[in-house]
């Protein structure tokens, strides 16, 4: 399930943080995996390309650990198909027999993730997962998100 995002969440130091490295917080949304639940296998970006499927996000996980992303390859031929969520972003959804798995990993507490290629979040947790999602844009070009390849050198002071 997908939540706006409450701005009481909002924290001054992360836009701060942004803005000294020439980016900004392009959209922010909340997401919910149920206890045991699953997310759908889906891509964030609304202009996804199989030439270029890249999407880096910070992604907080509020007290759930146990939760794994799961990143997923499209057969070939397979379809492209937009959705919309509720708070009006489009997105790419695909079937489990459409795609094979690549990787799967725990993510937990503030995380970066590639959201531009197909994944999916299996919750193995008896709580409820909450995620705050943050897309990041450059100031210099508005449009463009930065890649999950630029993080290590753009937050090189702030991340191992
Ligand atoms: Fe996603």
């Amino acid at each position: 399930m997908i939540f706006p995002y409450p701005k009481e969440y909002e924290s001054q130091e992360l836009h701060t943080l942004m803005d000294s490295l020439g980016l900004f917080i392009s959209h922010h949304e909340v997401f919910y995996t149920p206890p045991r639940g699953k997310l759908p296998i889906h891509v964030d970006h609304h202009k996804f390309s199989s030439q270029s499927p890249n999407m880096a996000k910070i992604n907080w996980i509020l007290d759930c650990t146990g939760g794994d992303m799961v990143w997923w390859e499209p057969k070939p031929g397979t379809p492209l198909k937009y959705h919309k969520t509720p708070i009006g972003t489009e997105y790419l959804m695909y079937e489990e027999d459409q795609v094979t798995e690549v990787y799967r990993a725990e993510i937990g507490e503030s995380t970066f993730i590639n959201a531009g290629v197909p994944h999916s979040i299996h919750n193995n947790t008896d709580a409820g997962r909450w995620c705050l999602s943050h897309n990041i844009n450059y100031k210099s070009d508005r449009t463009k998100n930065i890649l999950i390849s630029e993080v290590p050198e753009l937050f090189k002071k702030y991340v191992l």
